[in-house]
């Protein structure tokens, strides 16, 4: 091996790595991205020639290829702790006493306070300079081994830089810190998900935890996770003070929040802790709080923890983002399940970060708990949801006069009576023909996660309804013979109109379960969709089901099997179905490519804790060899597989005389066929 080669390798990857740190950490980018690419590139290539010369931290080792099946569970050597939380001066101050208290007389205590960053805590270990262990929090004891996904982050260093001061050794530490997803990347990632049919994420805090749990670490590089970095221990050297460790955590080569200060008495805190909530409408990332932490670590020693907390750190949590404005009116959409639901049209107000126009009242009797009116002032907040909330209202001697708010008694769409179904406190438009429900059916229909016809979202469906173009489903694939009609619509023009019938053609290529997903049958979400479609594999066949057969299906429950079986037994449905058919859409799972096996056609029940695989995985792998994962054993059971702890339904087999598989022997045969 050419030494030239090794010199080469090792050049490039301290040029990747200090680029890295410029443009992750510091911010300050010095080279253009072109550039940084041709470096990755040729160490990509010199790595490919030389695969001996791989090392874990390399640049080039941050993103795996591997699914992480399961998360370890990891003790840690120090357990997690968490902070008490204070909520005003006078806590401040009683934090203040109780540690000059447990403090030797003539030593004052000094304070630093930090922000309290609000996304997932992480703990780092580090041997010998390189990562060797990432773990969640967990319950503080054990955490889950998430080192696939921590690497990924570029500003968790794989490799430390060396300290300038030197004077520490630092071979074996434990860093902490807070991973967290700024604004703006969570804002587009929502935007992402809710044009592709997920879930959204309520807040930051819950995309990064989220994105932290991923089993794809290539999905996990995509989303951008930064972490900051506010706790250092050494398992071989006595530190002093956190100030200290702070800069040693930036000197090796960590993002460490700037906002911070070294305070000599708790009047300067507070003061600091003012300073620290004015900043938090102008920071890029959400904090919700600070939190205070005793200087010295010598004192920290003497202080020591209770229960789960240190007595030496609190934190001091701000107020919810809050705003006054007036409720202008209330209007009642109409959603395409025929949900009424209240909205409060607001005087618009900027709050944390957005102005807000609109918020959410949820239903009729949220409007009487929360005496909400029409004219009158209402406090919002935005809490951890997307959609911000009516917290309450003020009401005015002026608005003693102002008529309550009624609930509608027609549909505001269509005019037709409504319906309040018994124990429920939602009112639903009961006429699968108001026009509201059509546009909200075709718009889920066409978009993203559904169907996915480019070009056919909200305004397009509204225009077409109201032309009287579309209706229900089928009319979306007779648009074409309307082409001519579509090219005199002004908004339109020949290119466009030719674009979307391309891509209403190629919806039809779209698998069974987004087409079943598409339908829009209540409680039936993407997951759900996925689920029916292996387990079924033709639409024909989950018509004729019955209700029992649907409920035993993994993860299915009774609000969906009963749902399912009242959306096929409505002969406008299977009308529908029947022409969507007759357009050629995807009514059947792609035949398994999977020949005659030993899972072909029986039904498994899993219960119990497997080692190597979740019962999800599980249940996926029988589905694809052509079998059936249920959740309840019956005599049509064909086989139980029992992992460890295995409970009452492992008792029901033996009872019922279902034969019992354990894991092993599992494993051995779906060996044999893969
Ligand atoms: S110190 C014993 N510093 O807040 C020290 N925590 O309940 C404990 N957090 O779990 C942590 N920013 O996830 C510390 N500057 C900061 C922090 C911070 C956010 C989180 C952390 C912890 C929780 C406290």
């Amino acid at each position: 091996m050419s030494t030239n080669v090794i010199n080469r390798i090792e050049e490039l990857r301290n040029l990747i790595r200090e680029n890295d740190y410029k443009y992750y950490v510091l911010a300050e980018p010095v080279i253009s991205d072109y550039d940084y690419d041709l470096l990755v590139k040729e160490l990509e290539e010199l790595e490919t020639d030389h695969p001996e010369l791989i090392t874990p931290d390399s640049p080039t080792q941050r993103v795996g290829k591997e699914l992480v099946k399961e998360f370890k569970s990891v003790v840690h050597r120090f357990p997690m702790l968490s902070l008490a939380n204070t909520y005003d001066e006078g806590d401040l101050h009683d934090f203040d006493r109780r540690v000059r208290e447990a403090l030797p007389l003539n030593e004052a205590p000094e304070y630093v306070v930090e922000l309290k960053i609000d996304g997932a805590s992480i703990s780092l270990t580090y041997n010998n300079g390189l990562l060797v262990k990432a773990a969640t929090r967990g319950d503080g004891f054990a955490g889950e081994d998430i080192i696939s996904n921590a690497k990924t982050i570029k500003s968790i260093p794989l490799k430390l830089k060396k300290a300038k001061t030197g004077k520490y050794r630092l071979d074996d530490i434990e860093v902490r810190g807070e991973i967290y997803m700024r604004i703006s990347d969570f804002e587009k990632l929502n935007k992402e998900r809710e044009e592709s049919g997920d879930k959204l994420f309520a807040n930051p805090r819950n995309s990064a935890a989220g994105t932290l749990k991923l089993q794809d670490p290539r999905t996990v590089s995509k989303r951008r996770l930064n972490m900051f970095a506010y706790y250092l221990l050494s398992a071989d050297e006595e530190l002093h003070s956190q100030e200290e460790n702070l800069s040693l955590l930036t000197e090796t080569g960590f993002t460490v929040n700037p906002n911070r200060f070294l305070c000599k008495s708790i009047d300067e805190v507070i003061e600091k802790c003012r300073i620290l909530e004015n900043l938090r409408d102008s920071l890029p990332y959400e904090i919700d709080g600070a939190v205070i932490k005793v200087n010295s670590i010598k004192h920290q020693k003497i202080l020591g923890t209770i229960a789960k907390s240190p007595r030496w750190a609190v934190a001091y949590k701000f107020k919810a983002k809050q705003a006054i404005t007036t409720l202008n009116k209330i209007t009642w959409q109409v959603g395409r399940q025929g949900t009424i639901t209240p909205v409060a049209e607001l005087e618009p107000v900027f709050l944390a970060g957005s102005t807000i126009s609109r918020a959410t009242l949820h239903n009729f009797d949220e409007i009487k708990r929360k005496k909400v009116k029409e004219h009158i002032k209402v406090v919002i907040e935005k809490g951890g949801d997307v959609i911000p909330k009516i917290v309450a209202s003020i009401e005015d001697k002026m608005d003693k006069d102002l008529p309550e708010v009624l609930p509608p008694d027609k549909c505001p769409e269509c005019g037709s009576p409504l319906f309040r179904p018994e124990n429920e406190v939602a009112l639903y438009c009961e006429n699968t023909e108001c026009p509201a429900q059509i546009k909200g059916r075709l718009e889920h229909f066409a978009h993203r996660g559904a169907m996915d016809i480019e070009g056919l979202g909200e305004a397009l469906v509204d225009l077409f309804v109201e032309l009287g173009f579309l209706k229900t489903y089928p009319d979306i694939y007779d648009l074409k013979d309307r082409k001519d009609e579509l090219i005199e619509i002004e908004r339109l023009g020949k290119k466009s109109v030719e674009n979307l019938l391309a891509s209403i053609e190629k919806s039809k290529q779209q698998p069974f379960n987004k087409v079943l997903f598409g339908l829009g049958i209540r409680y039936v979400g993407a997951g759900a969709a996925k689920k029916l479609a292996g387990h079924f594999k033709s639409i024909d066949a989950l018509m004729n089901a019955d209700e029992e057969e649907i409920n035993s299906i993994y993860e299915i429950g009774e609000s969906i099997s009963k749902s399912v079986k009242k959306f096929f037994s409505n002969p406008h449905n299977l009308h529908v179905i029947n022409r969507l058919k007759e357009h050629g859409l995807t009514f059947e799972s792609e035949a398994t490519v999977v020949s005659e096996n030993f899972f072909s056609g029986k039904t498994f029940v899993l219960t119990g804790t497997l080692n190597s695989l979740s019962r999800e995985e599980a249940s996926d792998k029988i589905t694809a060899l052509g079998g059936k994962a249920t959740s309840s054993v019956s005599k049509k059971t064909d086989f139980v597989i029992a992992g460890e702890n295995a409970g009452s339904k492992l008792s029901k087999a033996e009872a019922l005389g279902v034969k019992i598989l354990n894991e092993d022997e599992f494993l051995k045969l779906m060996g044999e066929i893969t």
